[in-house]
């Protein structure tokens, strides 16, 4: 095993793997792991940009170590990002190398003192100021909310590497391979959209600040706190970015429905039907019962249809389609056709609450609504299918 991966001549990827979190900020299910990347740069001033999170610190400070030798010190922690995954190793560097400085904003300041009680030695940087380190640069772009008010990004002049925080990465384990050259890149960009959606995605008008702010600054790698290094095509996941925070979306529906005893069910088949007889491939169908809501949000972000199908309870959704719509709600999604459909024992609530979410978040109603009294009628299996079809039209007509 190296001792730190070289990115380029003196710098180096020196993070660590998590095999043993199950759910990422105790919601997100990471059945790969994830990595907490954390980069060393030994220049006249030796520097690490983010930490990792405290947990199985043992590989990470030997790395730290051996690359370090023992005369060097750190002079510099860069903290781009407060949230404990990644500065959650922070107090342990300070007891190891007591001279180094953190380097930060105002907020980072202020979350050093509330999360880790560390007040001293913190080197205060604003949006643009750069640092310098002997050969190298570091210049520092404030990018708040992306994905916490501190956030910002550091920019090593003249590498033209950007670490960029949570912004371009994503869950999975770096398995070997930490470049987009060396790594199954479907596998993460699929892991990369989920980590957007499920976390930064209700910031999307911050990313796009983030992107705009970026503009002319020439990238030549992107070294993101989670997840590969983007060293061959880094336009290509900035253009991912862009596009999905800018809600554009594929050509795909999903289909979510709940179904308490079938009839939901029989229902979400006949949309089904309807998509396909339409000639649509990309259909993506997530029971939210037995779904993880990360993968059905993930889902939601990337196609621009929508079918959401429940049961009538308590006179209003299905639990856990409440819990969608009330997800969904929380990060803003937009630009989306959805249809809807449930069914109703004694009393109705739930396509009367579906269609509610529909109009309330500006989102585009595709006709017909089917509200079944139990197992439905053959009329409205018939409309069900009829919704499979119109919303195939609708897909590929606007937003394309
Ligand atoms: Fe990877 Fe927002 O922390």
């Amino acid at each position: 095993m190296q001792y730190g991966i070289p990115i380029v001549d003196g710098i180096y990827w020196v993070g660590n793997n998590d095999r043993r979190t199950a759910l990422f900020e105790s919601i997100w299910p990471i059945p790969r792991g994830v990595s907490y990347n954390s980069y060393l740069i030994l220049d006249e001033k030796v520097v690490l940009i983010d930490a990792v999170k405290d947990l199985s610190l043992r590989g990470y400070l030997l790395r730290l170590k051996r690359l370090l030798g023992p005369d060097r010190q750190i002079d510099y922690l860069v903290v781009n990002h407060m949230e404990p995954d990644h500065s959650g190793a922070v107090p342990i560097l300070k007891q190891m190398f007591p001279a180094m400085k953190i380097v930060g904003n105002k907020k980072t300041a202020q979350y050093l003192t509330k999360l880790h009680a560390i007040e001293d030695d913190i080197h205060l940087v604003a949006d643009g100021e750069e640092l310098d380190l002997g050969k190298r640069k570091l210049r520092f772009f404030m990018t708040p909310m992306v994905h916490w008010p501190e956030t910002m990004m550091t920019y090593v002049i003249p590498s033209g590497i950007l670490f960029s925080g949570d912004a371009f990465g994503g869950f999975g384990c770096l398995e070997g391979g930490i470049f987009d050259d060396e790594v199954d890149v479907q596998y993460f960009e699929d892991e990369i959209l989920r980590y957007f959606s499920n976390i930064v995605g209700k910031y999307s008008p911050m990313v796009q600040n983030a992107i705009e702010k970026l503009g002319k600054t020439e990238v030549k790698i992107i070294g993101p706190t989670h997840g590969p290094i983007w060293r061959s095509n880094p336009a290509h996941i900035i253009d991912l970015y862009d596009r999905w925070s800018r809600h554009d979306a594929e050509s795909g529906v999903v289909l979510a429905f709940g179904s308490m005893y079938g009839n939901t069910e029989v229902m979400a088949d006949a949309v089904a039907r309807g998509l396909s007889d339409a000639g649509l491939k990309t259909v993506r169908t997530h029971n939210v019962s037995t779904s993880h809501i990360s993968y059905i949000i993930r889902d939601i972000w990337r196609y621009k249809g929508l079918v959401l199908g429940s049961p009538t309870y308590d006179a209003g959704v299905f639990p856990p389609m409440d819990a969608l719509l009330r997800l969904l709600s929380t990060k803003r999604i937009a630009k989306r056709h959805v249809g809807v459909f449930g069914s109703h024992g004694w009393a109705g609530g739930a396509v009367k609450t579906l269609t509610k979410f529909v109009t309330d978040s500006g989102l585009d109603l595709v006709e017909p609504t089917i509200d079944a009294n139990f197992r439905g009628s053959p009329e409205q299996i018939e409309q069900c299918h009829a919704l499979g079809h119109a919303m195939v039209r609708r897909i590929r007509g606007a937003y394309q």
